[in-house]
């Protein structure tokens, strides 16, 4: 497995498989990697000749107030992990390198950007969509593959490539779990153990939803139904409770029935606990809904 630093040195390399004519598969990512990121790799691994990951904490994507500083890092924990996923090349640049000549290109995704995350994280998904371009600009993938567990990434990263004629294929990937439920997530780090044991209500509650559907509750109350059961823990403190359509994230009538809607739908909610943020959702695909 090589590891990279440089984007020329990167280019040089693309330039030598591309002679063979190889597919190469890649996994952005902000490191301090977990399962949900390996999900993604052994994906990759069975799709591609190629597989690519990087590793780059992207200041552009957090806020002033955010834990940019803070965010973990540990490289070589990340490279023993890249290497037994059977990853090829781990691209690291440092924010010089990507950055360094400065940034006057700014790739910003309108309209649905402007509920969920990114209504409560002003400019994050123009920091994510950015970046994501460059990258795809060093690293050529011809496939690219993103996790549900960020599903309105993974909608604007799709939006994106396809208003810019892009050619990469972006794959979602289900959402990796611990085996409570907890979504897997770099930032669960930052829990205090009774924060962790709380953090639990975002995934039960998701697991409650289609039985509530099922009960024909409408769109509104589906909303009032897990917010005041995440709200029974004390040191949650919900940002949203989310019933959009996906992946276009447009509204829905308050008073519908859930199990009426034909298009696929996501329930997503934000939590805080203490200073850490957690998110998690579960995508209702056309149909499946309704009893
Ligand atoms: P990061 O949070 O490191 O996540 C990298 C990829 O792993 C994303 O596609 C994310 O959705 C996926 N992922 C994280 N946790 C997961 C889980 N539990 N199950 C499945 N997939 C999971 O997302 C980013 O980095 C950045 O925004 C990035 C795209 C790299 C741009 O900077």
């Amino acid at each position: 497995m090589d590891i990279i630093r440089s984007i020329a040195d990167f280019k040089y390399k693309w330039k030598q498989w591309k002679q063979n004519d190889v597919t190469v598969g890649f996994v952005p990512t902000m490191g301090y990697l977990h399962q949900g990121h390996t999900s993604l790799m052994e994906r990759a691994r069975q799709e591609c000749d190629i597989v690519v990951i990087s590793i780059f904490v992207n200041p552009l994507q957090f806020g002033p107030n955010e834990d940019f500083e803070q965010y973990p890092r540990d490289e070589q924990r990340d490279v023993t992990i890249a290497r037994e996923a059977g990853v090829d090349v781990v691209f690291i640049p440092d924010v010089k390198e990507m950055y360094g000549s400065g940034m006057k290109t700014n790739i910003a995704v309108s309209d649905i950007t402007s509920v969920m995350c990114g209504a409560n994280r002003p400019g994050h998904f123009d920091g994510v969509a950015t970046v994501v371009n460059k990258l795809f600009h060093i690293v050529r993938p011809d496939k690219a593959y993103f996790g549900m567990k960020d599903a309105q990434q993974v909608a604007v990263v799709t939006q994106m490539v396809l208003d810019l004629s892009m050619d990469v294929e972006i794959v979602p990937c289900d959402i990796i779990r611990e085996e409570d439920g907890l979504a897997m997530s770099s930032r669960n780090k930052y829990l205090k153990p009774e924060e962790r044991k709380q953090a639990l209500i975002l995934s039960d509650s998701l697991m409650k939803v289609h039985k509530w559907i099922e009960e024909g509750v409408t769109v509104a109350q589906l909303k009032q139904l897990i917010t005041a059961h995440v709200d029974v823990v004390p040191l949650s403190e919900i940002q949203y409770v989310a019933l959009y359509t996906y992946p276009g994230l447009k509204e829905l009538p308050a008073k519908q029935k859930v199990m009426d809607i034909q298009e696929t739908i996501i329930v997503a909610l934000a939590v805080m606990f203490g200073t850490t943020r957690l998110i998690d959702n579960v995508v209702i695909y056309g149909g499946e809904h309704r009893v």
